[in-house]
Formats: structure tokens, C-alpha cells, sequence
């Protein structure tokens, strides 16, 4: 059973991966920047398997709360070999932006590429370890093929899946397999706004906890790099 660490595990798709993965037996440390957005749910410790479950602040924001999350973790678990990067935020930054749209591009910047690079990298020494660590990554569709007028978010999202590569090239010698999943558009409130096909239609955050599960029973010599997931045809990619 792994050692887990899971940024944004209050909602959405790290929310939901983290349910599955506590169902599956693993021990999580759950980072968020709010600890009441756990309690009294399933993942509150202080209900359910205390000795599996651990919840830290953590805003990628904050570089410092990332090394205090990682070594906190280290330090209860003995042990990291899994983060799954779930934390992210969305914007609508066109190519033509806005002269006070400049802090949403930023913003994009510092939480969707700084946050997972500097998490990954405190907890490196650690994921070295294992010989088998694996980091999955929330990309996103928008990591592959820009659409539309999304320019901020895409360019986040392709940095992230450079990251992604460079992450799987340094590792590979050391066991962690890295995994992107570039998911369209996720059923969270994250794509609360989009109405031009049902919700139900939309890929579940349940879906994709069910990929993260049979991802951390694969072998080293079996982890796929990327999954794209569409809930839509795109024949582009
Ligand atoms: N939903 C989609 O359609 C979709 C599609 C493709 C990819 N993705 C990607 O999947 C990931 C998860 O998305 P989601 O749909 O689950 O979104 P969501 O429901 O909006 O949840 C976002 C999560 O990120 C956390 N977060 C935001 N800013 C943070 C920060 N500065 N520091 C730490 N945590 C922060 C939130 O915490 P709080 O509760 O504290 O705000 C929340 O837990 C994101 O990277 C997103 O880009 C989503």
C-alpha cells in the first residue's frame, strides 16, 4: 500500500481520488488551504482510519506550506512514494487581455506549473527512495491542443505537460513513473459554467479516481505516460 500525497483533496477530482484511494487501502496526506473543508466528511481523520489519514495546510501559493506539507508527511508516514498533483485553478484569460487581467494570468502561473513543480521537487529525495514512486498529474486537454481563446489556462497547462516530461525523463532511472491526465471537461465546479452539453455527459471526477486506482497497481514497466480522456469527439488529437 502507498504513502500518498494529494494536493487539492477538498473538491473535485482530488476530492474524489482520494475517497477511492482510502476505499483501496493506501495512506493519504491530504494538502488544503482550508482544514474545515474536510471535516466532518469521509476523509476527516478524525472520523475515519486515523492512522491512514493525514490533512496539512497547503496553498501553492505558499512554497513554504509545500516543504512543511512534505516533511510533516515524511515524518508521520515514514515514507512518500505517490503524489497525485490534483490542486488547480481555472481562468478565461483571452490572447487580448485586459491590462487588470495580468493577476489571473500570473495567478494560472504560480498555482497551476509553480505549485506541482515545488512540490515535486521538496518531495524528490523521498519518491528517489521507493524504487517504484509514481506522480500523477492533472493536465488537461488544454495541455495538448489550445481551443478556442483560452490562451492563459492553455499555456498552464502546456507548461505543466512539459514539466510532466521532464519529471518522467529525471525519474526514470529511479523507478518514479509519471502519468499526465488530460481529461476534458470534468463534471466539478470547475465546469460549473458550461451549459452547451449535460453535465452527465461530462467526464466524472469518480471516472478518473477509478484511473488513478488501476494506475497504482501497474509495474514500472507498464505505466503509461499520458491518458487522454474525451468526453467529446476531437479528431485533432
Ligand atoms: N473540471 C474540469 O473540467 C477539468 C478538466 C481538465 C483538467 N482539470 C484539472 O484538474 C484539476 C482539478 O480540477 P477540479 O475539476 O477538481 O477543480 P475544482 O473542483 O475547482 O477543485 C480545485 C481544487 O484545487 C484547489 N486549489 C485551488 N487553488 C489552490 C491553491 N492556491 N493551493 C492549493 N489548492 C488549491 C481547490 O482548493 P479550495 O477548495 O481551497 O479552493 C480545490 O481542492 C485542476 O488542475 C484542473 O485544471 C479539470
Amino acid at each position: 500500500m502507498r504513502k500518498i500525497l494529494i494536493s487539492g483533496a477538498s473538491r473535485g477530482i482530488g476530492k474524489a481520488i482520494a475517497l477511492k484511494l482510502l476505499k483501496d487501502g493506501h495512506s493519504l496526506s491530504l494538502g488544503v488551504r482550508k482544514k474545515e473543508s474536510i471535516l466532518n466528511t469521509p476523509l476527516d481523520p478524525k472520523l475515519n482510519n486515523p492512522e491512514r489519514i493525514m490533512v496539512h495546510n497547503y496553498n501553492a501559493t505558499d512554497h513554504k506550506s509545500s516543504n512543511s506539507w512534505v516533511e510533516s508527511t515524511f515524518k508521520t508516514f515514514k515514507k512518500i512514494d505517490t503524489i497525485i498533483h490534483c490542486a488547480g485553478i481555472f481562468k478565461r484569460t483571452n490572447l487580448i487581455f485586459d491590462n487588470n487581467e495580468i493577476g489571473d494570468i500570473e495567478d494560472l502561473w504560480k498555482v497551476n506549473v509553480m505549485g506541482p513543480w515545488i512540490l515535486t521537487k521538496d518531495a524528490w529525495k523521498y519518491l528517489s527512495k521507493s524504487n517504484s514512486a509514481r506522480i500523477i498529474v492533472l493536465v488537461s486537454m488544454s495541455g495538448k491542443r489550445s481551443k478556442g481563446n483560452l490562451a492563459s489556462y492553455s499555456m498552464s497547462k502546456f507548461a505543466l505537460m512539459s514539466l510532466c516530461q521532464t519529471m518522467r525523463n529525471e525519474g526514470w532511472e529511479k523507478g518514479i513513473r509519471v502519468t499526465a491526465i488530460c481529461p476534458g471537461w470534468v463534471n466539478t465546479d470547475m465546469a460549473k459554467e458550461i451549459n452547451y452539453f449535460p453535465k452527465k455527459d461530462m467526464i466524472q471526477a469518480k471516472d478518473i479516481a477509478n484511473i488513478c486506482s488501476n494506475l497504482l497497481d501497474l509495474p514500472n514497466r507498464s505505466v503509461p505516460f499520458e491518458i487522454a480522456l474525451n468526453c467529446q469527439l476531437e479528431t485533432t488529437i
